[in-house]
């Protein structure tokens, strides 16, 4: 009888089970396709990897205003890039391999499926246990658009196998995952066009901040086709509606980037009698599903779509199925978008503040008050925008485009959790010369 068995090996499952192992506890971990799931394989780690070398050679581009010297025209080669991002996930997902070992996490490599209360099945054997976490991720989801299936179409796994660049990307959505290959294949001299049925580009962004990204991708040549529908794909032809207009672009590769689906089927959910809907598992805050003994954590409840919500909510479960009593708490959720330039920010958006009836002042800052960002980053002109309660004023939201903006996010949503007040905020020392600085700037503006 196992203490826990945890259904997916990405980053939600498998540190469930090492935080579970180091409490002293028996863990089974099963995975059907391979440790560290969507984001050490297919997900986070090779596009970050892919979107470094990309704006390396864009920054060999402009060594020369900085007074480096290259011989030649610098160029691209995919296929490099892509050892080089498959050697990085090969090395961390064989750590993850390491780390389970080393915390006697027993792993058996096959598709999982609660057979009855308390007994799992994998690989042909039914495995006891007290509780399960279900952790089995999404993959991308398929909108019923004819031609889909056409071999000119990718999803965010068939692109990461490109190993040439398309002269001519067409991208359909510009959510996070359009925009991030978008600001990828333009910065390697792919022409790119994004077509997104919304009239903006990345929904759940501050629409400002959102606004400010598209015209800095534009100006990288990236064209968008916004409040515009794919109707139809046709080889390499895509077909789509705009303002009641029957419009096409010929592209020689198609991203599908519409989303992504939680992996709920097969599990025998069903007979477990398991709440669950094609939008994912019901949790709540404390990662429980309907059934006592079943717990939920990750993309497969459908919440919030990112590697280190997947990971806290597997630790919620955790420590509350061990009598460690433990909230989830999605206030202040770090939300990166790695184009360049990055986008990031915790908190509430202008447009949440403002749904919610929310007294508030914003404040917004270019980035090149700060010394640091003038020095290496001014071509891209970033700015921070701070969203303050009008009466307390406490940190509300941060919002920051700009280069270096996911490493300095976390500490926006720490004060934001703290529900730190500016007065206190101006206490706190921020090292010079950093970027980081002219957040200090726009939180005090208020
Ligand atoms: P997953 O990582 O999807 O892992 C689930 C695992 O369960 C998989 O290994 C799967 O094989 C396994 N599984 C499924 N069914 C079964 C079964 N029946 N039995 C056994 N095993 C099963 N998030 C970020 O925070 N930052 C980023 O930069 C970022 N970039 C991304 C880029 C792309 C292109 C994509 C697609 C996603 C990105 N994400 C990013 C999202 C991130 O990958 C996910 O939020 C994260 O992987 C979710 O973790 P998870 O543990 O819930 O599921
Ligand atoms: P998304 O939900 O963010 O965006 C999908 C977009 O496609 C939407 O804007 C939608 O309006 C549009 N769309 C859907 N159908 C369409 C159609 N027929 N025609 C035109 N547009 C259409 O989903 P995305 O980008 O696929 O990403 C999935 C999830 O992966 C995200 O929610 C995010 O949480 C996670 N992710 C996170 C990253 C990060 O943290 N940096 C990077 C990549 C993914």
């Amino acid at each position: 009888m196992h203490d826990l068995i945890v259904i997916g090996a990405g980053p939600g499952g498998y540190e469930a089970a090492l935080h579970a192992a180091r409490l002293g506890k028996s863990v089974l971990l099963a995975e059907k396709q391979y440790l560290g799931g969507t984001c050490l394989n297919v997900g986070c780690i090779p596009t970050k990897s892919l979107l470094h070398a990309a704006h390396l050679f864009e920054l060999a581009q402009q060594a020369g205003e900085a007074g480096v010297v290259i011989q030649g025209k610098p160029s691209f080669d995919m296929a490099v890039a892509a050892r080089r991002k498959n050697q990085v996930v090969g090395q961390l997902t064989r750590g993850v391999g390491s780390l389970l070992q080393s915390a006697k996490v027993e792993v058996v490599m096959g598709a999982a499926r609660l057979v009855a209360p308390g007994k799992v099945e994998v690989a042909g054997k039914t495995y006891e246990t007290r509780n399960v976490l279900i952790a089995t991720g999404s993959r991308p989801a398929r909108p019923p658009i004819p031609g889909l299936d056409s071999p000119s179409v990718r999803d965010s796994t068939g692109i990461l196998e490109l190993e040439s660049i398309p002269p001519r990307l067409a991208i359909i959505g510009a959510g996070v995952i359009g925009l991030e290959f978008a600001s990828l294949f333009a910065s390697v001299g792919s022409k790119v066009h994004v077509v997104e049925m919304l009239d903006r580009v990345a929904p759940g962004a501050d629409l400002e901040v959102a606004a400010a990204l598209q015209k800095m991708l534009k100006k990288r040549g990236v064209e968008f086709s916004l409040a515009a529908k794919v109707k139809r794909i046709a080889g390499g032809t895509l077909h789509y509606e705009r303002g009641g207009q029957e419009l096409s672009l010929e592209a020689d590769c198609i991203l599908s980037a519409t989303g992504r689906a939680p992996v709920v089927q097969g599990l025998g959910l069903e007979d477990l009698k398991v709440d669950f809907s094609p939008k994912g598992i019901r949790s709540d805050e404390r990662s429980r599903t309907n059934v006592p003994g079943v717990w939920a954590c990750g993309d497969v409840t459908g919440r919030c779509l990112l590697a280190h919500a997947a990971v806290r909510e597997g630790q919620v479960a955790v420590n509350n199925m061990f009598g460690q009593p433990d909230r989830m708490s999605y206030r202040a959720m770090p939300c990166v978008i790695y184009t360049h330039p990055e986008v990031a920010w915790a908190g509430l958006t202008e447009e949440e503040a403002r749904e919610r009836g929310i007294e508030f002042t914003a404040e917004r800052k270019p980035l090149r008050v700060a010394g640091r960002y003038l020095i290496e980053c001014d071509k891209e002109p970033g700015f921070c925008k701070v969203i303050m309660g009008a009466r307390h004023r406490e940190v509300l939201g941060v919002h920051i485009i700009g280069a270096r903006c996911s490493e300095m996010i976390w500490g926006a949503a720490a004060l934001i959790e703290a529900e730190l007040r500016a007065p206190d905020i101006a206490k706190i020392i921020f090292p010079h010369p950093t970027v980081s600085e002219a957040i200090k700037d726009t939180l005090l503006a208020h």
